[in-house]
């Protein structure tokens, strides 16, 4: 059974039972600016959660992108991916414990078809100091459950996770848990979260993979318990009874509706069914693995940790740049960046040959493209501006690489403070190390694009550190320096690179070839200014455009859009642009010597413009989403019009 399966028959078996299915929403939260990822299904869904109607109903359910930047280092296990799927189900203040245990247990076993006697649970154990009681009610349910499949359920106290490692496992199948390990809110445990926060008890499945899976790396293959990082058991699935909310002086009050907020890590129900702990074996996954293993002439089982990290973070790219992330140096950008650069070291250990990434990024679009057509969409966008950064990077890696060998390294003492003061800290051994200085971080940084966490990695490995507080600063700095300047740049141009920015670009240069076809040749650009929202255009025209002419410029832009069709770039010297009258150009002077030009040509065979610019546009006319309106037209200064457009 593919993970593609998995996904339709759970969206399939909840629908069955009452649910509305919603789409994904995208990894880059909406107006929620306290996260930069979406990173859990029920985010998307807290103000419904909260009280307020959702439009779909009470039961809700979907498979939800998530991103969890926080374990981009922690890749390289058999578990954990920055991107994954989370199968969710929700109850908005309709069905409770009952109902959600039994669904989901029955989806494990008679759809997935994972074996019981595999499935082992934990329920909250209570907490007298926040007055909410341990949760029994889920446990008389587990047993029912348990024993309408053969099995007799023993419920045993555990408590924290430390307290298990002695007690062990004493023939239970239910466990109780401590709020540390079976309380879910976004911030974590009770204590963690902030005023007005919303969370509550949980009860948790897990897939027992055997004891030869125990790995736990303080405990070794001491009997595990469920609730670990054994190795042998895996969370497979979460439900969230939330029916708390945080208050300011730390007490816990009850929400006007009682909740349930599912979530299961698809990849992690594929790997049960699979019976392998590895997530990478899933096919999902594994179709990456198998093109990395054919580029690199090299095994899986070779260097599983530079498999899995490439995996794991060309899908996470491919996923971000079809969200609208392209790499960058700020917020969400960079962590599309941090992914890719830290993938071609590892693709170099690996000996993947250059050029490649694209390749991979196809693989991930491939297989996930019938559940996500938008990733089919925007194959173009997303393979060109991964094999772009890739490329962008091998330029200055291995020129960073022996500029880095060559850094004169500085002493670092390790010191701590006691009563105020600064003194050798002797209890870490070696008290001294070898540092990179910031300024060598940041130039490195700066010169050769290594991201810093990239250098952090790199110096551990050769047992340096990195004076990662000096290069904080540094970079404050200098973002405090290209924040001014971004803020003039947007006075006349781009105000980023998202998807509908470069989409609205695109149709400017459309715009402005069906204006001069309208009005003449003295149409030139004398401003342009582009968000998510709109266009707006400044032209040199000395009176007001009349509608039949907009609608006729309108019709233009949106029969090309319609025909679709390639935009090519050519690089030509300044003077043989200069010399070409088919070329369409403003402030000649702002260009250097070697100028872009972007030919749309559509399916049709005709040029339907022909300028030079600095992009970023479109593969294609065809890319343009919507329909392109002109729904302003109003003189800007003396001689020159201001027109605002958008795609709708
Ligand atoms: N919201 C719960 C989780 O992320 C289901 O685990």
């Amino acid at each position: 059974m593919s993970g593609n399966e998995i996904r339709e028959k759970y969206l399939k078996f909840m629908e069955k039972n009452g649910h509305a299915v919603i789409p994904s929403s995208a990894l880059v939260p909406e107006n929620d600016p306290t996260t930069l990822f979406t990173g859990s299904g029920m985010q998307p869904l807290i103000p419904y959660l909260m009280g307020e109607k959702h439009p779909k109903g009470v039961r809700l359910a979907d498979s939800q992108k998530c991103f969890r930047a926080n374990d981009i280092e922690e890749v390289g296990d058999n578990r954990h991916t920055t991107f994954f799927e989370m199968l969710g189900n929700w109850s908005l203040g309709d069905y409770f414990k009952k109902e959600q245990l039994r669904w989901i247990f029955t989806y494990l076993i008679d759809e997935v078809g994972l074996d019981p006697a595999r499935i082992y649970v934990s329920v909250f154990a209570g907490d007298e100091s926040l007055g909410i009681p341990k949760d029994e009610e889920a446990v008389a349910m587990w047993k029912e459950l348990f024993l309408e499949r053969g099995f007799e359920a023993k419920d045993v106290f555990i408590g924290s996770e430390e307290n298990g490692y002695k007690v062990g496992m004493q023939g239970g199948r239910i466990f109780y848990y401590d709020a540390a390990k079976n309380w879910w809110s976004r911030s974590g445990k009770p204590e963690n979260m902030p005023a007005g926060e919303i969370g509550g008890p949980d009860s948790e499945i897990f897939y027992d993979f055997g004891p030869e899976h125990a790995t736990h790396p303080i405990f070794g293959k001491q009997e595990a318990h469920p609730n670990s990082d054994s190795g042998q058991f895996l969370e497979i699935g979460n439900s969230v009874f939330i029916e708390y909310i945080k208050q300011a002086d730390g007490s816990f009050t009850k929400l006007p509706q009682r909740n349930v907020d599912f979530g299961g890590g698809l990849e992690r129900i594929a790997a049960a069914k699979v019976g392998s702990p590895d997530v990478f074996k899933v096919d999902l996954l594994l179709n990456v693995v198998t093109h990395i293993e054919k580029l690199s002439g090299k095994k899986y089982e070779d260097d599983l940790i530079a498999f899995r990290i490439i995996t794991d973070h060309i899908r996470g790219a491919v996923f971000l740049i079809a969200d609208g992330v392209l790499p960058g140096n700020t917020d969400q950008d960079y962590f599309v960046r941090r992914l890719l650069r830290r993938a071609v070291r590892f693709a170099d250990r690996l000996s993947v040959p250059a050029g490649r990434f694209a390749e991979l990024a196809e693989a991930v679009i491939t297989t996930y493209s019938a559940h996500y057509p938008t990733l089919e969409d925007k194959r173009a966008i997303i393979t060109e501006a991964i094999a772009r950064e890739e490329e962008q990077f091998r330029k200055t890696l291995e020129s960073g690489l022996k500029q880095f060998n060559k850094i004169s390294l500085q002493i670092h003492v390790e010191s701590k403070e006691v009563d105020g003061k600064r003194v050798i800290n002797k209890e870490i051994a070696p008290v001294t190390k070898k540092a990179i200085s910031a300024q060598n971080a940041f130039d490195l940084y700066t010169t050769y694009g290594f991201p810093i966490e990239l250098t952090e990695e790199i110096a551990t490995e050769k047992g340096l550190i990195v004076e990662r507080a000096g290069f904080d600063k540094l970079m404050e700095e200098h973002k405090a320096t290209s924040r001014a300047g971004a803020e003039q740049k947007f006075k006349g141009g781009l105000a980023d690179s998202s998807e509908k920015v470069i989409e609205l670009h695109t149709a400017t240069h459309l715009m402005l070839a069906g204006l001069q076809k309208e009005l003449g040749g003295h149409i030139h650009q004398a401003g342009s200014n582009i968000t998510a929202e709109r266009l707006r255009y400044d032209f040199t025209h000395g009176e007001k455009v009349e509608r039949d002419i907009l609608d006729r410029v309108e019709t233009y832009v949106n029969s090309a859009i319609k025909l679709g069709g390639p935009i090519t770039i050519e690089m030509m010297s300044k003077d043989s642009a200069q010399a070409d009258s088919t070329i369409e150009a403003s402030f000649w002077d702002r260009y250097p010597d070697e100028v872009k030009v972007y030919t749309m040509t559509g399916t049709d065979g005709k040029v339907y413009s022909r300028e030079l610019c600095g992009g970023p546009h479109t593969s294609d006319m065809g890319d343009i989403k919507g329909t392109f309106k002109i729904i302003k037209e109003e003189s800007s200064s003396a001689g020159v019009r201001r027109i605002k457009a958008i795609l709708e």
